[in-house]
């Protein structure tokens, strides 16, 4: 339960929240910064800050259709009256429980003011738009970038929880889990389930037949070619593709740059019972001893695509960062392109929407290498192909099955020497 009056969970959200807009954190990181609170109150404040970081916009322009006095943006008085109004739309939480623990949070400053325009905002209440606005900035690159249905469609998946992809080691597994779990399989080695509980209470989670895997997030190591083969997976920690790599087969070895994402993918190899030869270190100075048959690079980047689990992404991501780490890829994949054998398959892949990460990337990269070539890969039926032999994966698709996480990936064969 969370506790008796409520308010632990609210400051631990205003806590999060400050961490996230202002310092750039991650939600998740933001809410292990906070000590001492039950799991119930961890749960609740991490549920209320996801759910401002949701609908920002939406909760700003309601605010401030309820008072004069113009609050500046980063005021706690706007913050406490954004928690407020998240936990009406998202929470149900009764009116008399968010005025109750909604004031005290602003003991000493503006209690009257706050009171006053909660006090309207939930006296004029109309049903929450089920297509919030995301940030006017993300609005306007995504337009630019891909147009307006798209906007629409991210605008509908953001007020939606996502739900919960599985990959299986193997098919006949998914199938039959699909059959006795209620769940839908809409690839080989893929069961979608539709709620997100808590992971490790799910059926067959100790056996280790499946892990957790956007169904988007499995697609780039579905390029890497069938046979049994030599695979360097760069960029690997926790391991999801890794994973995929080995159930399929093939001799894995997983480089990952930090010690702490490498321990997850120990566990999940261990937990899953697959296999793949561990190292860290920094790509940009490691070199292997070897070439390999396939290469996939899954790169770091702003992340965009998963706005739907992480909505504060749309927050962190400003063009200077999508810079910065388009930069850092445009060094990552060049030097990934030197350990190809002849003949071999290099994928690159980002889970992000903005095309400096993705297509910018591959447009630059064969410009300065012509030995390699985008050859499409065989893919689940919902995947097309863009006529340059991409495959990007937007809002909208799937929709109606509970959409995908927006990802971009290129599979590049190098040319037989
Ligand atoms: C998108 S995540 C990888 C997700 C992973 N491929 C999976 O399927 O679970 C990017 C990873 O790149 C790693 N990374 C970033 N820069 C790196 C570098 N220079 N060398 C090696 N790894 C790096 C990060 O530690 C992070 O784990």
């Amino acid at each position: 339960m969370p506790s008796a009056d409520g308010t632990a969970s609210r400051r631990a959200a205003l806590q999060m929240l400050d961490a996230v807009l202002r310092n750039g954190r991650t939600l998740e990181a933001a809410a292990q910064r906070v000590r001492g609170l039950s799991a119930p109150d961890q749960g609740l404040a991490v549920a209320i800050a996801g759910e401002v970081l949701r609908r920002l916009p939406d909760l700003d322009a309601l605010i401030d259709g309820a008072t004069r006095q113009r609050l500046p943006d980063d005021s706690k008085a706007r913050m406490v009256l954004r928690m407020a109004l998240a936990q009406k739309i998202g929470l149900q939480t009764p009116d008399h429980a968010i005025v109750a623990t909604a004031l005290p949070l602003v003991d000493g400053g503006p209690r009257r003011l706050v009171h006053g325009v909660l006090g309207t905002l939930l006296r004029r209440w109309v049903d929450p738009s089920e297509a919030p606005r995301l940030p006017a900035a993300v609005e306007e690159r995504w337009l630019d970038a891909w147009g307006n249905d798209v906007v629409e469609a991210a605008r509908r998946q953001i007020a939606q929880r996502p739900p919960l992809d599985l990959t299986f080691a193997s098919a006949e597994a998914a199938r039959r889990y699909a059959a006795e779990n209620g769940g839908v399989s809409l690839a080989p080695n893929h069961v979608r389930l539709g709620e997100s509980g808590a992971v490790p209470a799910l059926t067959g989670f100790s056996e280790g037949g499946w892990w957790v895997q956007d169904l988007a997030a499995s697609l780039p190591a579905r390029l890497i070619p069938g046979a049994a083969a030599d695979v360097l997976d760069l960029c690997s920690a926790p391991g999801g593709k890794a994973m995929q790599l080995s159930a399929a087969g093939h001799r894995v070895v997983a480089v990952d740059a930090s010690d702490s994402r490498l321990q997850r993918l120990a566990q999940n190899l261990e937990r899953t019972g697959l296999s793949a030869e561990l190292i860290r270190a920094d790509m940009l100075k490691w070199k292997p001893t070897q070439e390999f048959d396939a290469i996939l690079l899954d790169a770091p980047c702003s992340a965009t695509g998963t706005f739907r689990r992480h909505p504060e992404v749309l927050y962190r991501a400003r063009p200077a960062v999508i810079r910065e780490s388009a930069e850092v890829q445009a060094r990552l994949l060049p030097r990934a392109a030197e350990w190809v054998k002849p003949g071999g398959t290099l994928v690159y892949s980002v889970c992000s929407l903005e095309p400096e990460e993705g297509e910018a990337i591959i447009a630059d990269f064969l410009a300065g290498h012509p030995g390699f070539q985008l050859e499409p890969g065989d893919l689940p039926d919902f995947v097309t192909s863009t006529a340059n032999g991409h495959v990007r994966i937007l809002p909208g698709v799937l929709a109606d099955q509970g959409g995908l996480d927006g990802f971009f990936a290129a599979r590049l064969v190098r040319g037989s020497a």
